[in-house]
């Protein structure tokens, strides 16, 4: 599998998506996933099983420095004291000394960015996370974080498939040479009954899923986090990786309508 290298870490460009997995489920789900060979699993405090992933990964075997552990702290968190509260209940959690990425996970109208990133960067020098990130962040805010506070960001994770336009983000972080995290790679699960998708993977013995999955992780600088709690979607989800989507391809998925967006929270800034 492709890595993407960013800000010193090594991020396998397939990942899996954890989010609405609880409990023992969700603990069989990324067992079976770190079995198949996913060494990218990707969670939040607000998604309530971290603890649930901890017990996963221990039970594992997989060696730590093999793997790549994200996880967000949540908009209402991000005041210095509440960002590192948060992230200690998050490594305990996680039976982890260090997760490899740490990400705001959407921001607020009132945060303090120069306060948040003062806060990032310190648990990285203290060697808590290897790097830190963002999430759902617009042009203009990654402007802010990047040209005036000159925070090192590894990634800006947001939604985005082959139903939604992301031309302006994606440009603006590839001039940054800022990886882009797709979320809702499937457009949740959508993607599996698009009619075009479909006719495309049949022409290569493929699935739809498999189609919009390949179409991302063909661009550069783009990683995808699916999810799958079912181990046959897991598996074909790695299988995608062996596709080969062809320019006719390419045409008709940039043909789709590209107006969904299907995350949209009332308390986050607009997009624009
Ligand atoms: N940063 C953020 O604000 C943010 C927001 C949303 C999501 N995320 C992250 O991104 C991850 C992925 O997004 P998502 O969970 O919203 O949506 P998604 O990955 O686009 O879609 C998940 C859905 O697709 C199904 N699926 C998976 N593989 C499939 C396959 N090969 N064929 C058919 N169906 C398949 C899953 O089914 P089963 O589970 O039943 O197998 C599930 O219902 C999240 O889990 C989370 O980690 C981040």
């Amino acid at each position: 599998m492709e890595n993407l290298q960013t800000q010193g870490i090594s991020l396998p460009g397939l990942g899996l998506g954890t989010f609405r997995m609880q409990g023992e489920a969700c603990r069989a789900a990324v067992e079976s996933a770190l079995g198949l060979g996913y060494r990218h699993i990707d969670t939040a405090e607000m998604y309530g099983n971290e603890d649930a992933i901890g017990a996963a990964l221990a039970a594992s075997g997989v060696a730590r420095r093999d793997l790549h552990v994200t996880t967000k702290v949540w908009h209402e968190n991000l005041a210095p004291d509440a960002i590192r509260r948060a992230f200690g209940a998050s490594l305990k959690k996680l039976k982890l000394d260090q997760v490899d990425l740490y990400l705001v996970h959407w921001p607020s109208r009132n945060m303090d960015l120069a306060a948040i990133f003062e806060t990032l960067l310190g648990l990285k020098q203290e060697g808590r996370t290897r790097a830190i990130g963002v999430a759902n962040f617009n042009v203009a805010l990654l402007k802010t974080v990047v040209e005036e506070i000159k925070a090192p960001i590894a990634c800006n994770q947001i939604e985005y498939h082959v139903m939604l336009d992301q031309t302006k983000l994606a440009k603006d972080l590839a001039s940054k040479s800022i990886p882009l995290v797709a979320y809702a790679p499937l457009a949740q699960g959508r993607a599996a009954s698009d009619e075009t998708l479909i006719s495309i993977g049949r022409k290569h013995g493929a699935s739809a899923a498999q189609v919009a999955l390949k179409w991302l992780l063909d661009q550069d600088g783009v990683a995808a986090i699916p999810k799958a709690s079912r181990t046959e979607s897991q598996r074909a989800n790695l299988d995608a990786l062996k596709l080969k989507l062809d320019d006719e391809d390419r045409k008709a998925i940039a043909a789709l309508p590209k107006g969904r967006r299907f995350v949209n929270p009332g308390f986050a800034p607009a997009w624009d």
